[in-house]
């Protein structure tokens, strides 16, 4: 038998309209958003350094790469540094929406980035440095996932997607790693 003192499942429409009314100016963040906000966003602009810190690390990799194989590498790591930018941008959009503000100041950035900035000897140090850093990333979106839970199901599920994009971009490298013979 349900206990009595539950609570009912879905807020009623008139509690609902007057939340909404109440703090209009937070937009997107009523007072049903449970996560803890200020946590979210420190977690947000720490991933957002550390997608900016990919982006920098896949072009120097992009510009620097030569050699036999260069060119099929050479494709993949610009294409890796657009997904990593387009990671960026939905990271500070959500940011905003939270009524954050996204953190790009140059300063400090690989202090706050998880992944490092490494810029390798030869293609394939580049190649295992850029695995290192995806890896590092894909640990640290399933932990951020865990963290925001079900609290904040839209920030979830862009850092979902974002995950299985690095967990693409970890493949993609051991694929060439493997062509490379290494
Ligand atoms: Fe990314
Ligand atoms: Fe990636």
């Amino acid at each position: 038998m349900a206990k009595t003192t539950e609570k009912p499942f879905l807020t009623d429409v008139m509690t609902l309209r007057r939340r909404a009314r109440e703090h209009i100016m937070e937009g997107a963040v009523t007072s049903g958003y449970t996560a803890d906000r200020e946590t979210v966003l420190k977690l947000l602009n720490e991933a957002l350094a550390t997608e900016i810190v990919c982006v920098l690390r896949y072009k120097r990799h992009y510009f620097m790469a030569e050699g036999i194989a260069a060119d099929a590498v050479k494709a993949e790591f610009l294409q890796h540094a657009n997904e990593e930018q387009q990671h960026a941008d939905q990271i500070a959009a959500r940011i905003v929406q939270l009524n954050g503000e996204p953190n790009l100041n140059p300063e400090g950035l690989t202090s706050r980035s998880h992944a490092e900035y490494v810029e390798g000897e030869d293609l394939i140090d580049m190649i295992k440095e850029d695995l290192v850093a995806e890896r590092i990333a894909i640990d640290s979106y399933r932990e951020m996932i865990d963290y925001v839970g079900d609290k904040d199901t839209t920030t979830k599920r862009m850092l979902e997607s974002i995950l299985a994009m690095e967990e693409e971009h970890a493949d993609d490298l051991v694929g060439l790693l493997e062509k490379m013979d290494k």
